[in-house]
């Protein structure tokens, strides 16, 4: 199978990387190429759309992975095109391409979709209400791959952090080591999700695939891990870990506030639980341990830190 996987040296993008290997030929592409970048690598700005369609008639791949994203939440405020343009333009183009020549699609979208007031996890079902232009660009490339109809899985995740790339994990240890007193926001509840637990969770969906194919197996699907937290708490596991593993000489001194304190430019869900039962139904995928995930993200940050 030709696999083409966009976006891989984002967070998503190179945890899937590896587990791909065994399931085809891969075709990676990026913005940049990283000093790691395996043989098949195509460098190229994914908003050029006449640069992707060349790609796309030349490797005439099976399966499209689309990781990348216009992740600045902040930033796409002020840059909505730029958003729009591929948290919505791209999947069209995928989308259109899978139908036309049969393959198949996996996306990925966000809990930003909602608008926070729940009070109960969000299902698949429950009516999207995005609050900022993050969301709302993510939304409509779920909308219109599945206007499209080509075969997809688009894979509603959040909080996404690794030992690598932009997440809060790394922002807190970075704060942190500054020596600065830290304030967190704990009036916005989600489920961190560790990057490689969302790629396991990608390649369960392509077996699943291969095994079943795709008629009841295509659609939007909630996946993440097992806890939620708000950031306050989520901070707070991370220093206790930071500290265990000597990471960090001691825990910052940390304060609770509303997120009123931290104006920003996008609007966050206040929260953003989501509902992981029909993905366990049709996949017979579960959310994976935050414990244990969070835990290996430290043991690999300190790994790379003793090299
Ligand atoms: N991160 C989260 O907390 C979170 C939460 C919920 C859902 N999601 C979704 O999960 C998926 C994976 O997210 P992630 O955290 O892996 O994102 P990420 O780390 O930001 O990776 C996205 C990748 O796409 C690349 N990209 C963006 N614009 C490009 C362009 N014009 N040309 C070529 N490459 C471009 C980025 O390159 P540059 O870095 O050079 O721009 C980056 O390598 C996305 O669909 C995202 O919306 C993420």
């Amino acid at each position: 199978m030709k696999i083409l996987l966009t976006g891989a040296a984002g967070q998503l993008g190179s945890e899937l990387l590896p587990l791909l290997a065994n399931h085809g030929e891969v075709f990676a592409t990026d913005r940049g190429t990283p000093p790691s970048a395996p043989a098949n690598w195509i460098q190229l700005d994914i908003s050029d759309k006449e640069g992707l369609n060349v790609l796309l008639r030349r490797l005439q791949p099976e399966l499209i992975i689309n990781t990348a994203a216009y992740t600045a939440v902040d930033q796409a405020e002020n840059d909505v095109d730029m958003a729009f343009a591929i948290n919505a333009g791209l999947p069209e183009q995928l989308a259109h391409w899978a139908n036309i020549n049969d393959a198949r699609l996996l996306h990925y979208s966000t809990d930003y979709v909602f608008n926070g007031e729940a009070q109960v996890p969000y299902r698949e079902s429950d009516i999207p209400d995005p609050q900022c232009v993050y969301g709302a660009s993510k939304l409509a490339g779920e909308l219109v791959i599945r206007e499209m109809g080509c075969d997809h899985v688009t894979l509603r995740t959040s909080w996404v952090y690794s030992s690598h790339g932009k997440n809060f994990v790394l922002s807190m240890l970075d704060l942190a080591r500054r020596g600065l007193a830290l304030k967190v926001v704990a009036d916005q509840r989600g489920c961190p999700t560790w990057a490689r637990n969302l790629a396991r969770a990608s390649v369960a969906v392509i077996n699943a695939w291969k095994a079943f194919g795709t008629e009841e197996r295509s659609g939007v699907f909630h996946y993440c891990d097992d806890r939620d937290l708000n950031w306050y708490d989520f901070a707070g596991c991370i220093f206790d870990l930071a500290v265990e593993k000597k990471l960090l000489e001691s825990k910052p001194d940390l304060t609770p506030v509303p997120g009123s304190e931290f104006p920003q430019p996008a609007k966050r869900p206040g929260w953003s639980v989501l509902d992981t039962t029909l993905i366990g139904q049709a996949f017979d995928i579960h959310p994976a341990s935050f414990t244990e995930s969070l835990e290996i993200v430290m043991n690999e940050i300190l790994q790379r830190e003793l090299i």
